[in-house]
This record gives C-alpha cells, sequence and structure tokens, in this order.
C-alpha cells in the first residue's frame, strides 16, 4: 500500500486552509463562479489606488488581462503598506556566505528603496516602462533594486549571476535595457568571486542601448571604472531622499521580464503582470507555506530564477513576511551549514530544491540530527521531480517526521505555484505533487482536450486562464502563441500547455513525469537543448551534435551530447586523449556561450547521429540509449539503422 502523510494538526495555529472539505468547496466555489471568486481575492488582497473595471478580458485570447482599469503599485503592495502594522519587524535577514548577517526591517527596506528609486529616477533618467537588467548576486540590494523598480514602473530583468557574459548580452539586447545594475562581485565558498568583469565584456558589443551600469559594493574587489558610464550605487544613493511616491501601475503594466529556455531558439523574456502576479505570490504564499505573523521563512534559490522573485522578494514581502536571504551555497563551510541557520533563525518554513537535498543528503546524512530544528513547520521542494528517498531523508531527518512536505509544482511562466499539497490539509503521498492549487484548473488532456485515463500520462494543461500567468514574451507575441497556446485545445479553444508530462491516480494525486519537449532540468534550472547545441556548434571541429539529458544522481539530470566531429583525430593511438582535448574546448565554449550551468558531463564522439531520410534526428533514440533502456522505436526508417548499434557501443564501452 502507498505511503500517505497526514499534516500533524497540532504543528498548525490558523491555517488559511484547513482541511480537504474546506479545499473541495474553495475550488468548487472557483469552478461556480470563477472571475467572481478572484475578484474576490483580488479585492481582499490589494491595496488597489484606484479599483479595476473588467476581471478578465479574453477579447484577445490567448494575451489575458486580469483586473483591467485597476491601478495599484508592488512595491506599494510589499512594503509601504505594511508600515502601518509591521514597521519594525524584520523584512529581510541576510546571511552572507562569511557569515555576514544584517537585518532589514520593513521601515529600513522602505527608506532603501525609495532612495534607490529616486537615484534611478535622478541620476539614470529611468522612467515608467523602461528595461533594467540586474545581474547581481544575493544580498539585501538586490531586492533593494527590484522593489525600487517596481517603486517607479521600471521592468526588471535580472540575470542569473552564473550565465557568462555572451548570455548577458543578449538578454541586454533583447530587453533593449537602459541600464544594467551589477555588484563588483560577491563570495562563495570563503572566496571572492567577480561579476562587474563579466558586465564589462557583455557591454564590449551592440549593447548601445545601455548607457550606464550602476554598481553595489560588495567584495570590496577591484574593478574597472569606465567614466561617463559606470556609477557606485553606494556614493549616489546616499545623498538620495528616502520619500518617492509610488508610481500608480496599470494591472496589466509589466512588473519584470525573466528570460527562460524554450525547446528551440534563443531563452525568451517571459513578461509578467503587476496586480495578477502579485496577487498570486501573495495568495500562494499564505496557502503553502501558511505564513504567520511571528514566522521565518527561508527559501535558498537565487533571485535570478523564479523562485527568487516569487518566493524570495514578491511573495514573502506582499504577505508582510519575514524572508531571509543567503549569499552563500548550502554545504559551505561543512553540510551543516543549512540547519545550523535554521536553528539560529528558528526557521519556519524551509524551502529548497531536490538537488540540493540530494546533495545534504550525501555530504551530510546525518548533519540534520546535529542541530535543533524544532521551529520547522513545513518543508518545500521546488523545480524538479523529487525522488522517494531523497523525499524520505528530507521528511524524517529534517522534519522530524512532524513536518509537511509541499512538492510545489509550477514554472517560470505560471509565476507562482500550480500544484502542491496545502500543508495542513493535504494528506501527502512521497514525491508526489498532489492537487492543483484553488483556482488553478490544471488538467491532464490529450491533444484534443480528452481527458486520459487513470494512470495514463498525458499533457499537463491548464484549461483557463489565471491572474499571474505569463503575459506574452517580451516582443514575440507570436512565439508566446505557438510556444504555450499550440499543442493543445479543450472544447476546440487553445490552452495553456505546460510543457510536462502527468499522470493521475484513481484517489485523483498528480505526480508529474516531467518534460515533454527537449527542455533538460539540470539540479532545476531549464536548460534548452537547442542553447547547448548552438554553442558546441561553434566548435570548428564539431559537424553535428545532438544534446539529451542523462539522469543524474544528485543533479537529477545531467547534459549528455552525442558530437559528430569534421575530422576525426589523426593519431589513432590516441584518440582518447584527443577527444579528451575536444570535450574540454567544448566545455570552454559552453562557459562562455553560456555559463558553468550548462557545462556537458559527458560527450560521445560517434560517427553520426540517428536521422531519418528526411533528416531529422531522433533524439528519443539518443535518450533511451544513455539511460541504457532498450530501443523500442522502430529503427528501419533511418538513414542508417546500423549506427544505433554503433553509438549504443561507443556509449556503453
Ligand atoms: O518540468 C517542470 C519542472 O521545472 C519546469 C519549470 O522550470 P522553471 O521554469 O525553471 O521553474 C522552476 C521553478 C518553478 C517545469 O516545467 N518542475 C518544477 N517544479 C516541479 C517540476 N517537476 C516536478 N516536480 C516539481 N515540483
Amino acid at each position: 500500500m502507498e505511503n500517505i502523510f497526514n499534516p500533524i494538526k497540532s504543528r498548525f495555529k490558523e491555517p488559511l486552509i484547513k482541511n480537504m472539505c474546506e479545499y473541495n468547496e474553495l475550488m468548487d466555489k472557483f469552478k461556480g463562479d470563477y472571475e467572481g471568486t478572484w475578484a474576490s481575492f483580488a479585492d481582499e488582497k490589494i491595496d488597489w489606488f484606484k479599483k479595476y473595471d473588467t476581471i478578465l478580458d479574453e477579447s484577445n485570447a490567448p494575451f489575458y488581462k486580469w483586473f483591467t482599469g485597476g491601478q495599484m503599485n508592488v512595491a506599494h503592495q510589499c512594503v509601504d503598506r505594511h508600515l502601518d502594522t509591521k514597521k519594525n519587524k524584520a523584512a529581510i535577514i541576510f546571511e552572507g556566505d562569511n557569515g555576514d548577517q544584517q537585518i532589514l526591517t520593513y521601515r529600513e527596506l522602505a527608506y532603501e528603496v525609495n532612495k534607490t528609486a529616486n537615484m534611478f529616477k535622478n541620476k539614470f533618467d529611468v522612467k515608467k516602462g523602461d528595461r533594467v537588467v540586474v545581474y547581481m548576486p544575493m544580498i539585501p540590494e538586490a531586492a533593494v533594486v527590484m522593489l525600487a523598480c517596481a517603486k517607479i514602473g521600471a521592468i526588471h530583468s535580472i540575470v542569473f549571476g552564473g550565465f557568462s557574459a555572451e548570455a548577458l548580452r543578449d538578454r541586454i539586447i533583447d530587453a533593449e535595457a537602459k541600464l544594467v545594475v551589477t555588484a563588483d562581485g560577491a563570495f562563495r565558498k570563503g572566496k571572492p568571486y567577480m561579476l562587474k568583469p563579466v558586465v564589462d565584456k557583455a557591454l564590449e558589443e551592440g549593447c548601445e542601448c545601455v548607457s550606464k551600469v550602476c554598481i553595489v559594493e560588495r567584495n570590496g574587489e577591484d574593478i574597472e571604472w569606465v567614466a561617463g558610464r559606470d556609477y557606485s550605487y553606494n556614493e549616489l544613493v546616499k545623498t538620495e531622499s528616502s520619500v518617492c511616491a509610488a508610481e500608480p501601475m496599470d494591472s496589466e503594466d509589466p512588473l519584470f521580464l525573466l528570460y527562460t529556455s524554450g525547446s528551440t531558439g534563443k531563452p525568451k523574456g517571459v513578461q509578467h503582470s503587476s496586480a495578477g502576479y502579485i496577487l498570486w505570490a501573495q495568495m500562494t504564499m499564505e496557502w503553502v507555506f501558511d505564513i504567520q505573523d511571528n514566522d521565518t521563512y527561508w527559501c535558498t534559490a537565487d533571485i535570478g530564477w523564479i523562485t527568487g522573485h516569487t518566493y524570495i522578494v514578491y511573495g514573502p514581502l506582499a504577505a508582510g513576511a519575514t524572508t531571509v536571504m543567503f549569499e552563500g551555497v548550502p554545504t559551505f563551510p561543512d553540510a551543516g551549514r543549512c540547519w545550523r541557520m535554521v536553528e539560529e533563525y528558528k526557521i519556519n518554513q524551509f524551502y529548497t530544491a531536490p538537488t540540493a537535498i540530494r546533495l545534504l543528503h550525501k555530504t551530510g546524512a546525518h548533519e540534520p540530527s546535529k542541530y535543533d530544528l524544532s521551529s520547522l513547520r513545513i518543508l518545500g521542494t521546488v523545480g524538479e521531480p523529487i525522488d522517494p528517498p531523497a523525499w524520505k531523508w528530507y521528511y524524517e531527518e529534517v522534519g522530524g517526521s512532524q513536518c509537511s512536505i509541499v512538492d510545489t509544482y509550477w514554472q517560470t511562466e505560471t509565476g507562482g505555484h500550480m500544484i502542491s499539497p496545502l500543508p495542513a490539509a493535504t494528506p501527502i503521498k512521497p514525491a508526489c505533487a498532489t492537487f492543483p492549487l484553488p483556482g488553478i484548473m490544471a488538467e491532464i488532456i490529450e491533444e484534443d482536450g480528452t481527458p486520459v485515463e487513470i494512470g495514463e500520462k498525458g499533457f499537463m494543461c491548464v484549461t483557463k486562464p489565471w491572474p499571474s500567468m505569463i503575459r506574452t514574451i517580451w516582443n514575440d507575441g507570436e512565439r508566446f502563441k505557438k510556444s504555450y497556446f499550440g499543442d493543445c485545445k479543450k472544447d476546440g479553444q487553445p490552452v495553456y500547455f505546460t510543457g510536462d508530462g502527468a499522470m493521475m491516480s484513481e484517489d485523483g494525486y498528480i505526480t508529474i513525469t516531467g518534460r515533454t519537449d527537449d527542455v533538460i532540468n539540470v539540479s532545476g534550472h531549464r536548460m534548452g537543448t537547442a542553447e547547448v547545441e548552438a554553442a558546441v556548434k561553434k566548435h570548428d571541429n564539431v559537424a553535428s551534435v545532438a544534446v539529451v539529458g542523462k539522469p543524474h544522481e544528485i543533479k537529477g539530470e545531467g547534459i549528455f551530447a552525442y558530437v559528430v566531429l569534421k575530422s576525426v583525430p589523426s593519431n589513432h593511438n590516441d584518440q582518447t586523449a584527443d577527444e579528451f582535448e575536444v570535450m574540454k574546448e567544448i566545455n570552454n565554449i559552453i562557459k562562455t556561450e553560456i555559463g558553468a550551468i550548462a557545462l556537458c558531463d559527458d560527450i560521445a564522439f560517434v560517427p553520426d547521429l540517428p536521422k531519418t531520410r528526411s533528416g531529422k534526428i531522433m533524439r528519443r533514440i539518443l535518450r533511451s540509449i544513455v539511460k541504457g533502456e532498450a530501443i523500442t522505436q522502430d529503427t528501419s526508417t533511418l538513414e542508417d539503422p546500423s549506427i544505433v548499434g554503433k553509438i549504443e557501443e561507443i556509449v556503453n564501452r
């Protein structure tokens, strides 16, 4: 029999959704009056400057609009509106890699946001609608910069600090950013690392849109200053006023862009709205993390990813919570770092990726027992499937079998959680995302909208628009339609397809089975095979390449490349050494083009790729080979059927 874990009720005082009856009632309410129920939450949660006229505008589907005619401001929602009741409450607790600590109360955060917002306006001429690219480490100033953009209506586009200069440049150009905000660098595993030189390199060509760079001092290392372009944040912000009125923003005004990988082409700039996004960020924070006034909440993500946006900055602050920001890595200086922090800050909700859980399990299985972790009430996971052994360790060793685990399924495009247990209500099955959250019409269907049979795999779709959904791909509405509304229909109408497969058990539990497209999930980070392949092809000696995901003990999936070389190394006596050299060169190119997160774990040099007669690469065969699975596909239609055996031999030797 399957294990089911019921919430430990004594750990919860006043959860918003107390049991499955309440969950079902709320879901029924949405089903009975979808728009009206969303409106009642928007009325309750958002501090509107001007009330909206229309709840949902579907006239230009799939470019849905929510709460049109309404005005509000996300920075006001996250900071200013709390000042009456929480001005002295900690908004952000920061812990540096080196153990530095800093606490910003809501009042201090408001001051910093206002000063920074004024600096953006006065010193950098940033106006409503301008794009600001943020390339920063995990320091409080990063959150301040995000909120300062929101305060004046500028659209931020955060680029993860692990991306290379090339990747940063692509994103700057696509967003036509006016300003780049960065830091000299930061600290990682006890050592300084640099960010500003990467910005310098990115701006070397093609970024004429950027006139200024604003640099926060973090690690104090020497950097080059370009006169007339580079300015010190720390110097400029000093003289700014700490009073700044919030720009009234229309509900649909973009709050931010965040680039993410698709199955084809370059990364796409996912555009999120102001009102709908923040509403769901706040609601899920309250429902899924059961945020209570005295809680201290910690999400270990980086602000460069959507999890950092919604569940380090916007969600927690909109909910008036105390959010922990951590600059370092979970295993430095030792595998007890996280648990020491949980004990010290009395963390109530801990939210991380399965990759981190597997790593902490492997490197310090018994570390949790050395600390007092009794403050924990909810443990969260995000970004990739969690495997049952990791789940068990998390539940038993970290949670002491007393915490609810919320396996949250969602995406950059969904803005916030879609499918997740409710911690005080949902009986949990290990490694299962369980049920759609109230208001989310998630359905597992076939392409034509037919619901799939119990236990069968289908397409994970959301069949009604919801407030925090992606609005478009920046500058590319057609790609938006094609990427998300091109595959599945219900009642003849295109519906949002996540790109994931899923299945449902007899009792309605949803398990995500993984991507159905060519996106690889490395350590919970999305990597497009097309992007990696484009980088590999830049190597002079590469004739063709196909990249697939290979199961990886810690990272979930690693990147595996099949490469056909133009000329096979001449010295056949030492072919392996030559191939090793080429592999190093290829990975150097990937590092330059994308960043270290996209490095290939392994490369197989093969004589050719399995192609159909029309030239299409049969990736499914390549995926099966790397997983050691039997080839079930019909290989007789291949241009050269014998290639499969040859590749298998190379991979397995
Ligand atoms: O495949 C799903 C996987 O991560 C993808 C979204 O990646 P990204 O946009 O980078 O956002 C990650 C953080 C929300 C999804 O299409 N994924 C996300 N959460 C889960 C998951 N797979 C299984 N279980 C999850 N809980």
